[in-house]
């Protein structure tokens, strides 16, 4: 298989390349602007679990325009370091610790955000219950750290999976904002479970104190939110969104899309700086891993090879196979490619 059949399966995978950004999200954040106007009056904005920084990107371009706006002041999180953006200041960081919130007011010298988005995901494990939970977490995550950072009346957006817990993560998102909206942007597919919500008008309830050791989504899973019917229940708006002519992610395109251009393929334009999976990939490829309990072979070479379980050399494979969410990225460890 040529280096063009990706560009042919995924055609958000190629634009992001030919239009210069780090991964396909970017595409997702643009959609949903076009239906919510998302940067309208914004001067502060944070994006949290920003590598390798598409969406860092976008409000970069649409927050700074042509001419750099001065008072314009972007903050980008991720635990994983990524490439410098023009007048984007980035931490290092977890987004569950309080420290990452205090980095974030310094930096805006006091003043809270207008705009918080987060595309976060968590490395999958396979398990697509779990994967659900964990992404529920790092959402409710993102709610903390959102409660410490944005104004009143200020907007976050952030990734969701729309699996069996959905209606009490919309429920707790709704005691924080006055509208809560469930938002599909065509290039995300429509295989993923991945939605986007949209939460505008930040209204904490009176007298609400941030705390990061807050989780909102307890442990009474048992309790059947999905059950609950009138007043109690609270029905999300959703929307799908991005221009009706823009490209349908779950289509194959031709590699020539117009009589007039010809196709030329495009490199990756910023691939990720040490990402979590260069171990595994360093490993692979010096051929040190090997599977547990395979027959032994008796070189000395053999002795060196780092034991891993067969599912998890497996999972490596597996994980070595999808290019999905960045264009920079050969191999990736997150959820995101592997719903979307
Ligand atoms: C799908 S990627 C984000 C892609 C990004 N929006 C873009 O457009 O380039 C998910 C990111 O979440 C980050 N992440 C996961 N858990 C995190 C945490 N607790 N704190 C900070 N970042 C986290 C991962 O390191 C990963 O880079």
């Amino acid at each position: 298989m040529g280096r063009s059949s990706k560009d042919k399966r995924d055609i958000y995978y190629r634009l992001a390349k030919e239009e210069g950004w780090r991964a396909r999200s970017a595409f997702k954040l643009l959609q949903l602007d076009q239906e919510f106007n998302l940067f309208t009056g914004v001067s502060r904005a944070v994006d949290l679990c920003a590598a390798p920084g598409s969406w860092s990107q976008v409000l970069s371009r649409k927050l700074r325009g042509d001419e750099a706006a001065k008072n314009v002041k972007i903050v980008a999180v991720d635990l994983q370091a990524m490439a410098p953006l023009p007048g984007v200041t980035q931490i290092q960081g977890d987004i569950t610790k309080v420290s990452t919130a205090q980095e974030i007011i310094r930096h805006f010298e006091g003043q809270p955000a207008d705009l918080v988005v987060c595309d976060g995901a968590p490395d999958v494990t396979g398990l697509h219950d779990v994967d659900e939970y964990i992404q529920a977490q790092l959402l409710l995550a993102a709610l903390n750290i959102t409660s410490h950072v944005l104004k009143p009346g200020g907007t976050f957006v952030a990734k969701i999976f729309r699996g069996k817990d959905v209606t009490l993560l919309y429920s707790q998102l709704k005691i924080f904002f006055c509208s809560v909206t469930c938002a599909k942007p065509r290039s995300s597919r429509n295989s993923s479970i991945e939605s986007f919500v949209v939460c505008q008008r930040y209204c904490p309830p009176d007298g609400y104190v941030p705390n990061m050791s807050n989780p909102l989504l307890d442990h009474c899973y048992d309790v059947d939110f999905n059950q609950l019917d009138g007043p109690n229940r609270f029905i999300v708006p959703f929307l799908a969104c991005g221009d009706l002519s823009a490209f349908d992610s779950d289509r194959t395109y031709p590699l020539q899309l117009d009589a007039d251009t010809e196709y030329r393929y495009t490199h990756p334009p910023q691939p990720p700086i040490c990402p979590s999976y260069q171990q595994a990939c360093h490993l692979r490829k010096n051929n040190l891993l090997s599977k547990e309990g395979a027959a032994v072979n008796t070189s000395s070479q053999s002795q060196s090879k780092r034991q891993l379980p067969a599912k998890d050399l497996d999972s490596v494979k597996e994980t070595e196979k999808r290019t999905e969410s960045s264009p920079g990225v050969q191999i990736t460890g997150s959820s995101s490619d592997l719903k979307d």
